[in-house]
């Protein structure tokens, strides 16, 4: 996804490293997530995805730049209604939580350069969840305490300060 006319140039790079290919099909549609029922309702999405069988709808590093005034809950649960059951959202999401002031400073510079940009907190990020999805093992974590692979100590939590979830629709 990507903000009509503002960065078209990511779709043109998109298409260009993937395309379908035997493991999968691949398709591109330049919309606003805060307008979900362009994408649900696009002939692209039933074209790419056998929507009979769960999918993941990834929203990574997306959420936070979708104020409350845009109602993202709405959004996100637009967007998973048309999903069937046993899919999976999966989202990071920018935080305040763990160091509230260098956190406020980023959200500054991207509000000064007139970008929405809101950080939640875990209460804040889990209540985008929609009802019928429970949250899967281990839970909400800061990004690089999901499921490890190597050390998280290697990183302190204040210079990641985003969380991360993966829910599963019921
Ligand atoms: C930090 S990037 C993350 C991109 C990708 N999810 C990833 O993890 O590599 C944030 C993305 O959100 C997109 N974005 C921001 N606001 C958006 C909106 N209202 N509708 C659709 N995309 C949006 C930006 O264009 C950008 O591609």
């Amino acid at each position: 996804m990507c903000i009509p006319g503002v960065v078209p140039i990511v779709l043109v790079y998109g298409r260009a490293l993937l395309d379908s290919s035997p493991e999968g099909r691949t398709a591109y549609l330049e919309a606003d997530v805060r307008r979900p029922a362009d994408i649900v309702t696009s002939p692209v999405l039933a074209e790419t995805l056998d929507l009979t069988r769960p999918v993941a709808l990834s929203l990574i590093a997306v959420l936070h730049f979708v104020p409350d005034a845009a109602d993202p809950a709405t959004i996100v649960r637009q967007l998973v209604d048309a999903l069937p059951a046993g899919s999976y959202l999966v989202t990071s999401h920018g935080t305040g939580d763990i160091a509230p002031e260098e956190t406020q400073r980023v959200v500054d510079v991207y509000n000064q350069r007139g970008i929405p940009f809101q950080t939640r907190s875990r209460a804040e990020l889990e209540a985008l969840v929609p009802a019928g999805m429970e949250i899967v093992e281990p839970g909400t974590a800061v990004l690089h305490r999901w499921r490890p692979d190597t050390d998280p100590d290697e990183y302190a939590d204040a210079d990641v300060s985003a969380y991360g979830l993966i829910a599963r629709k019921r």
